[in-house]
């Protein structure tokens, strides 16, 4: 944990990680390491949160974000509450402000949403007091996807970003996963490789700062960890990539190709993954693989976003 006693968590929300310091996002990491260690225990409760109520808000689906989310906060000792699109009045045309409002009439203290349109989570951080965690709008951001990834590379690198390279593969254009890694692991020092066919590098990414490259084998030689990305056939438009075979045989992370990164180089995937398109069966399972440690990492770094924004006005804001 941080035990400078004078830093204040600042934050009412967690809408991007553009929003956060490396002060914060360091301050935000240790206080997960807490949590891991409380993760790791027979009884893995604390009561933290104890009186406090955090809504699960998706109306997108997910597995990981969402339950972690419940699990993260009934391990905090919060009370978890899920609304869905499914079996929910937005079914019945109700609005997103009209169902924000709705909620907040019930007094919880964090909403955590995850929705197709960008700027979801920002319309209701501006529409409502209680504290709004982004769990992944659009293609805009999904902030504690980035932070559980940066506590996983950081334990996966003895706690140090600068000097290593993550090469992040794959449908670019439609994740808002690889934005907001390529934000918050550029701020912590490391250097970023993509490597997508053009169609799926995103208008202006060569405005980004990283290195861009469409040979795979090029892009993953010397790296210290490649990021495999889910390739999102439901948010393309036709004609992006016409033959899936062809995508899967030149961006397929396979053994190969890994062979020419760094010795012990890691491979992320932030799940679902599509086996055999865009990483091979024996690299998901390869030891080298921390596709299981992210999703143990999702928990007690989402325990951590609940811990600081649940207890933010508690004690004059000191975490
Ligand atoms: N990585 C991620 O957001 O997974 P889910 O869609 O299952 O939540």
């Amino acid at each position: 944990m941080n035990t400078d006693n004078r830093y204040r968590w600042p934050h009412k929300d967690l809408l991007d990680v553009t929003r956060l310091s490396a002060e914060d996002v360091l301050h935000l990491l240790d206080t997960a390491a807490g949590f891991q260690a409380v993760n790791q225990r027979p009884v893995k409760k604390v009561p933290a949160l104890k009186g406090k109520s955090v809504v699960l808000f998706f109306v997108e689906n997910s597995t990981r974000t969402k339950t972690s989310f419940d699990v993260a906060g009934k391990r905090l000792s919060a009370d978890t509450f899920s609304l869905g699109k499914s079996g929910s009045s937005l079914n019945k045309g109700e609005s997103l402000k009209d169902t924000g409002l709705t909620l907040q009439a019930m007094s919880p203290d964090i909403i955590v949403i995850r929705h197709p349109d960008s700027g979801a989570a920002q319309f209701l951080a501006d529409l409502l007091p209680c504290g709004i965690v982004n769990g992944g709008d659009g293609w805009h951001a999904h902030p504690t996807q980035a932070l559980l990834d940066c506590f996983s590379l950081r334990q996966a690198w003895n706690n140090t970003f600068a000097g290593r390279t993550l090469l992040i593969l794959g449908d670019i254009a439609h994740s808002r996963v690889a934005r907001s890694n390529m934000h918050l692991l550029t701020m912590l020092g490391a250097r970023i490789r993509i490597c997508a066919p053009r169609t799926l590098l995103p208008a202006g990414a060569e405005h980004w700062p990283v290195e861009i490259y469409s040979d795979l084998a090029r892009a993953v030689d010397g790296v210290d960890a490649v990021m495999c990305l889910r390739l999102q056939l439901e948010r393309q438009q036709a004609g992006l990539l016409p033959d899936l075979a062809e995508y899967a045989r030149r961006f397929c992370l396979s053994a190969a190709h890994l062979r020419r990164a760094a010795p012990g180089a890691m491979v992320l995937h932030p799940g679902p993954m599509n086996r055999g398109l865009e990483i091979s069966d024996d690299v998901a399972d390869m030891p080298a693989s921390l596709v299981l440690d992210q999703v143990a990492a999702g928990v007690a770094t989402r325990m951590a976003v609940l811990y600081l924004l649940g207890t933010r006005n508690d004690n004059g804001g000191r975490a």
